[in-house]
């Protein structure tokens, strides 16, 4: 077989592919070369636990095993993988393991689901399946675990909702250090005890618990119980004679040689044939880039592409060899070589330690990375610097060329030729007068593509410090991986000292230019880096001349710290709440901490989301065609092409509507699909139905519009100096601003900009629209947490009364405000499409159209003066925020209203003035965001206040406690603050976080650290409650008893992982005084509660709960009788008592927050329900070389008032903090000076990680705190914590302060949110930055603007 080519073996007909699913023997006669795991597991086998977030390896929601049988080592290979990259046709004679395979909430739980859900690890619930293989996978492999390999295994799981501490919490039970107190100072090694924890926070307190879950509840892991790899597999894989493999699809086959030769026999007869081994890269370039191989070659199986071998030189690795292979064989050659041997082996271990996540390293091959030949590439900058050996081969023969500069001659081309491949490459072993190091800088450390990567070896002459060889290598600075050869060749023959790196920097700030239009932008940040990294070069090889002995100046101890290779540490963690009474009945739940009521169906795949529903038969897919220009005429549309495609069925534009083609959420500025002009990048004009998703995407870029492009306007200032702003400018005003201002000692101006925020759930939008096919009855399933306004905007455009439309929502993969009003553009759309055709049509968006089209955070600019005594007291403020409001107003004024109302956060203002402006700009509109507007708001206040402090020369926390509003004032807008407990807060944060301690630890470290600086920080919120908007403070539920005694409850809310749904129980529970057990929430509807509110603003537990405690108590009464007539009977006895005596056991609850209703015009009226209080402090540690942070330490007080489940509440708290951590220090949203977002996929935009989390997080909720305002004196939560993360900013800016006091500079300096590294290292001033000036503004077009 091995000299017959495998195309011509099989001639038109495909391969039959075998693989098992769960356990189950799969047979594929047609496998399609371009479908993915993930799509055949949801679309063909209806395994639907395994979830798409993204489509590019970056979330980690597709994450499942794949176990293979290797004959040679007779070992079976266990690998988590990202299902939406895994080839369908590579999976020949593998074992696919899902959620739905290792247990059930039917038949059992794994361990690995029970735990993820009882610590509380587990919200939406749309990342947890993921999260589960990954930590199944990882107990396959290693039973006995330790945190770092946790950690390690979770580098490609990502998480919108838990903030991660209870995920790794819970998996904590399964490690080696699994016997932890989890901080109560019960055993050795506490974090309370050791003196890393809060100090305080392990008193003793009989109504204070720490105890969110109980381990010992848990089921026990046994290891032995696994599920076996399947034996047919295994025989299988022993019994085959040959891996040549060919399989034909619409447009690409695939060809599996079973040879090396006849791998290289295909590459001569498909020169284009595009190799693929681990499909990260090649995979991306199809699903983004619209790229079409039509011959792929897989290698992935040829023995001497896998083969490893130590060489005399150096280890050889087959070019298929997974990076993971790759680095357990280099880890295992660092323990046995001489340190001396191993430099560039560590060097390249430094690097996979942040390559990606351990899904992607387990595929991706060593080869791919170099043929890809990325400039950012993290490893071809150690093959260049350590000048690997690569042999090519054709069908000819072989050669053998070294990574230098010839080797990549272009943007991702390299010296091979057509038809050669990549065989091996030779990593050396390292000399004893060599050194070598790796470094990466990218915004986030886990998981993300580097800005600058580098590499640098040295060699001295023997005993010496005189360099006899240098090569510095950077990724990121060209369009190739380069060598700095000028520099290199000007240092041969140099000591090693000062004079050497004067002469370095210089250098290399000559050779490594870039332009100042650059892709990727950050350009003086990139040029800087090359010469701070250098400087870390330079300062660690000093050291290690030194260890050996050689006579070289000693590194100052302040310098030290710069050299320091980043070693994250296992976070800690404590969480404290008020414990319910003892006595207590155990039924009466509310205020214990009870698990999310779908976390184990979360966990086991169970749950169903939208897209999960099953197909309808007759069911078709729609694709949206959105327009490419920000600010356009439309000339004309074609879609004849695309009409012609495959499975097309219909092509919808605006002449298809059949009501209004005008919606929006308040106003109706915005067209349903655009038909004469758009007004921003992903602005809907129409959409592409198909029989399946794959045909309706490939037409729906195939369909022709023609622009006549107009101007846009992109950013705020651009805005600002066009004049464009929506109607109205709010105003608050109180006091006397002159006198106020007169009155100062000090008068400060100052800005901020405050950059936008993608929302990043992990379900994207989708709706699934049937029609009824009987007086215009539409059923939608959707993924909103707007029910009512879906309904009413679908009605609108389809003509017919609300009352046709049903819109029910199960659960949603999160929301966070993204799925509040912009979901109603593509429900409507899909709508009209499934009217159209009267047939159910769905649409899930993709994540880049999902990022591209629904907008999200507002971005911020705010421009203030600030009057302010000697003492620190601020005596005036006027305020000006403009936000970048987008083509429509969606919920813009309410948005800046609460910018306004909370202006000044938490600071007494006797005279103050705020202005609020709303750019109308050509971006897509921007919209609701946990928070909505108040961190806006409030992110301006604690600039200004951290300006005063630090033009007074005042320590910030001294100034804030000053200015902290006291119990009995008002607000500017007039509201007095009753129940004040802020102060409470304020003390409690003090004390908890040790913070005079900590300040004096930070001071000492600042002066014995030059290039690494701690910074400290504690910063309250004042969270106003309600709906800024009076008429949407107001409920319903409804309530069935059923005659079996058990319940329906109904509500107006709807659940997307905040727990809604099980507090909402656990009220009904208590006010029927029955088990939750009892009680169902089936989902959210509109035919059961009509004209509900948003699930917004944090208000949703008080104003539901109210409703269905209404409902409840009406029910409760009307059984009074029964109860009282047969006392010592059950529940079920009252409930069938009442039916047989024809009580109505239905009952509807409604609520509308009293006394509520704000008028701008006269300043007066209360805005607010009542207020949710915290403070936050935060330590961070800055590397003011590279600007990268480490979150070191957090401590949280809220206030939730008497919490109705502290899980829950405490999961709100983490959450929101780390999305906040994500707003103000990571999330950068980029887009080109033509209104082109950039960043559109978690490869270019970071949220926070599982490495992000502070490394101790204390969160407390504040005792005896009752709040008469809402539900059981409980408060809301969902929102108010996200501000708390404010603390990191000015941490870092506080370390940035003590980083610039070094090159002499204090006093206010301007730091725009988010301070990423960019921010941070620009802002720390010195020697390096003065050798990279920045380009003057106005003299070159930006890759990317500021919005
Ligand atoms: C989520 C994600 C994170 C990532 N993170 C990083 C990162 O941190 N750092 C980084 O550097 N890269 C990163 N990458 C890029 C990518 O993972 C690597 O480049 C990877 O090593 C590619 O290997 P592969 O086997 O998957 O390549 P494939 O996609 O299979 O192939 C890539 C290219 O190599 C060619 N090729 C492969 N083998 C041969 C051969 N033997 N002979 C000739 N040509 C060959 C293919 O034709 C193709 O052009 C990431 C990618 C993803 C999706
Ligand atoms: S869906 Fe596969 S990693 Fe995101
Ligand atoms: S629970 Fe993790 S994304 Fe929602």
């Amino acid at each position: 077989m091995a000299d017959t080519d495998t195309e011509t073996r099989s001639g038109s007909g495909s391969d039959e592919l075998i693989f098992f699913v769960n356990g189950k023997k799969i047979v594929e006669r047609n496998a399609d070369p371009e479908m993915m795991l993930l799509t055949y597991l949801r679309r063909k086998l209806g395994l639907t636990g395994t979830k798409l977030g993204c489509a590019e390896g970056g979330c980690g929601a597709c994450t499942v095993m794949l176990s293979r049988y290797q004959t040679h080592t007779q070992q079976l290979l266990h690998h988590a993988v990202n299902a939406c990259l895994a080839p369908l046709c590579s999976l020949h004679l593998v074992a696919v393991t899902t959620v739905e395979g290792i247990g059930s909430v039917a038949r059992k739980l794994h361990p690995v689901q029970e735990r993820i859900a009882r610590a509380h690890g587990s919200q939406c619930g749309f990342c947890t399946p993921g999260i589960v293989m990954s930590m199944y996978a990882l107990l396959r492999n290693n039973p006995t675990p330790k945190m770092v390999d946790v950690e390690e295994a979770f580098q490609g799981n990502l998480c919108r909702c838990t903030g991660y501490r209870p995920i790794l919490e819970g998996y904590k039970t399964l490690t080696v250090e699994g016997g932890c107190c989890g901080g109560r100072g019960r055993d050795d090694g506490c974090c309370m005890t050791n003196g890393n924890g809060a100090e305080e926070s392990c008193e003793e307190d009989v109504d204070e618990s720490t105890f969110l879950f109980n381990a010992a509840d848990f089921a026990p892991f046994d290891p032995t119980q696994e599920v076996i790899f399947p034996p047919e597999l295994m025989s299988l894989t022993t019994t085959q004679t040959s891996a040549s493999l060919c399989f034909h699809g619409a447009r690409a086959t695939w060809l599996q040689p079973g040879s090396l030769d006849e791998f290289l026999r295909l590459k001569w007869k498909h020169p284009a044939g595009r190799v693929v081994v681990g499909n990260t890269e090649v995979g991306i370039e199809v699903k983004f880039k619209n790229m079409v191989y039509p011959v792929i070659l897989a290698p992935a199986f040829i023995p001497e592409l896998n083969t490893v071998t130590h060489t005399e030189d150096g280890v050889v690795f087959g070019a298929a060899c997974t990076l993971s292979h790759m680095g357990a064989v280099l880890k295992q050659a660092v323990e046995t070589l001489p340190p001396h041997q191993t430099q560039v082996f560590l060097a390249v271990l430094e690097q996979l330690r942040w390559f990606a996540g351990l899904q992607i390293r387990n595929v991706a091959a060593v080869g791919g990375n170099i043929m890809t030949a990325s400039p950012i590439s993290d490893l071809n900058p150690v093959f260049m610097a350590a000048s690997c050996r690569l042999t090519l081969m054709d069908k000819d023969g072989r050669r053998v060329v070294r990574m230098d500069d010839g080797f990549f001659t272009g943007y991702r081309k390299t010296s091979l030729r057509p038809q050669e491949i990549l065989l091996s490459i030779e990593i050396p072993y390292s000399k004893e007068s060599q050194f070598v190091s790796a470094f990466k800088q990218s915004p986030r450390r886990e998981d993300d593509i580097s800005i600058v990567t580098a590499a640098m070896s040295v060699t001295f002459a023997p005993g010496s410090e005189v360099v006899e060889d240098l090569r510095l290598s950077y990724g990121g600075m060209a369009a190739t991986t380069m060598l700095a050869t000028k520099t290199a060749k000007r240092l041969l023959g140099r000591q090693w000292g000062e004079e050497l790196l004067q002469e370095a920097c210089s250098s290399l700030a000559e050779e490594m230019t870039l332009d100042a239009s650059a892709p990727g932008g950050m350009v003086t940040y990139r040029r800087t880096l090359t010469l701070s990294l250098f400087y870390k070069f330079y300062l660690t090889v000093l050291q290690k001349l030194r260890e050996q002995g050689v006579n070289v100046v000693e590194v100052r101890s302040d310098c030290l710290s710069a050299a320091e290779v980043y070693h994250p540490e296992t976070p800690s963690s404590v969480q404290i709440y008020q414990a319910v009474l003892e006595g207590r009945g155990q039924n009466d739940v509310v205020g214990r901490p009870m698990m999310h009521l779908s976390a184990l169906k979360q966990a086991t795949g169970e749950a169903v989301y939208c897209d999960d529903v099953p197909l309808y038969e007759n069911e078709l897919y729609l694709a949206l065609v959105t327009s490419s220009k920000a600010h356009a005429n439309i000339l004309t549309i074609d879609a004849s092409a695309a009409e012609s495609m495959p499975g097309v069925v219909s092509c919808v534009f605006a002449a298809d509507i059949p009501g209004s083609n005008t919606t929006g959420p308040i106003q109706s500025d915005e067209t349903v699909l655009a038909s004469q002009q758009v007004t921003c990048v992903g602005h809907i004009i129409g959409a592409v139905v198909a029989d399946t998703q794959v045909h309706a995407q490939r037409a729906a870029k195939a369909v022709k519009i023609h622009y006549e492009e107009l101007k846009p306007v992109v950013t705020i200032q651009e805005a600002i100096a066009a004049q464009s702003f929506y109607q109205p400018i709010r105003t608050i005003q109180n006091g006397d601003l002159e006198a106020g201002f007169k009155q100062a000692d000090h008068i400060l101006e100052g800005e901020i900009h405050m950059g936008g925020q993608e929302h990043f759930y992990l379900e994207t939008n989708v709706t699934l629209a049937v029609p009824r096919g009987e007086d215009g009855e539409i059923e939608l399933f959707v993924s909103t947490q707007a029910a009512t306004k879906t309904q009413s905007l679908v009605a609108k455009a389809l003509g017919v009364p609300a009352n046709r439309v049903v819109v029910r929502v199960k659960r949603m993969g999160g929301g966070f405000g993204g799925k509040e009003t912009r979901t109603t553009l593509l429900s409507t759309v899909v709508a009209v499409a499934a009217s159209k055709l009267q047939r159910p049509v769905r649409c899930m968006l993709d994540r880049d159209e999902d990022m591209l089209i629904t907008g999200g955070r507002h971005p911020f600019y705010g421009k203030y003066k600030v009057g302010f005594l000697n003492s620190g007291k601020v005596v005036a403020l006027d305020v000006s925020y403009y936000c970048n409001a987008g083509n429509s107003m969606d919920l813009s004024l309410s948005v800046m209203e609460r910018a306004l109302f909370h202006m000044e956060n938490s600071y007494s203002l006797a005279n103050v003035r705020g202005r609020g402006f709303l750019c109308r700009t050509n971006l897509p509109s921007n919209t609701a965001f946990r928070g909505f507007g108040g961190p806006q708001g409030m992110m301006v206040t604690e600039s200004w206040i951290t300006d005063v402090a630090q033009t007074l020369g005042r320590p910030a926390e001294e100034v804030r406690r000053l200015n902290l509003y006291v119990e009995g004032q008002s607000t500017p807008y007039n509201q007095m603050l009753g129940q004040f407990t802020l102060d409470r807060c304020w003390d409690e944060c003090l004390s908890r976080s040790g913070y005079q301690q900590r300040h004096a630890a930070v001071n000492l470290y600042n002066k014995q650290n030059r290039w690494t600086k701690r910074g400290l920080a504690i910063v309250p919120t004042k969270f106003g409650i309600s709906f800024t908007a009076l008429f949407l403070n107001q409920a319903g539920a409804l309530v069935h008893i059923y005659a079996d005694g058990s319940v329906l409850l109904t509500h107006g809310g709807t659940e997307m992982g905040q727990g809604l749904h099980t507090k909402m129980v656990q009220i009904a529970s208590r006010v029927l005084d029955i088990p939750c057990s009892k009680i169902h929430i089936s989902e959210t509807s509109t035919n059961t509660v009509p004209n509900t509110s948003p699930t917004a603003a944090s208000a949703s537990s008080d104003l539901n709960g109210a409703a269905v405690q209404n409902a409840c108590e009406i029910l409760a009464t009307r059984l009074e009788p029964f109860k009282t007539k047969n006392p010592k009977g059950l529940w079920e006895d009252w409930v069938k008592a009442a039916y047989f005596d024809r009580v109505n056991l239905s009952a509807n609850g409604f609520y509308k927050t009293p006394d509520l209703g704000y008028a701008f015009d006269s300043n007066s009226g209360r805005a607010f329900n009542y207020f949710t209080y915290g403070v936050a402090c935060s330590e961070v540690e800055i590397d003011c070389l590279t600007g990268a942070h480490k979150n070191l330490s957090t401590t949280i007080v809220m206030d939730v008032g008497h919490s109705l489940n502290p899980a829950i509440d405490i999961g709100q708290v983490e959450g929101a903090f780390m999305q906040g951590l994500g707003l103000f220090t990571l999330e950068e949203l980029h887009y080109s000076p033509q209104g082109v977002l950039l960043t559109r996929g978690p490869g270019s935009y970071k949220i926070p990680a599982f490495g992000d989390i502070p490394t101790h997080l204390t969160v407390s909720l504040l005792r005896d705190a009752p709040n008469d305002k809402a539900i059981f004196a409980s408060k809301a939560v969902g929102e108010p914590p996200l501000f708390l993360a404010a603390s990191v900013f000015y941490a870092i800016k506080d370390a940035i302060s003590a980083a610039r006091v070094e090159s002499g500079i204090s006093g206010p300096f301007r730091l725009d949110s988010p301070a990423s590294g960019e921010r941070i290292r620009n802002a720390c001033s010195d020697r390096f930055t003065k050798l990279c000036p920045p380009a003057e503004r106005g003299s070159f077009t930006p890759w990317s603007v500021q919005v």
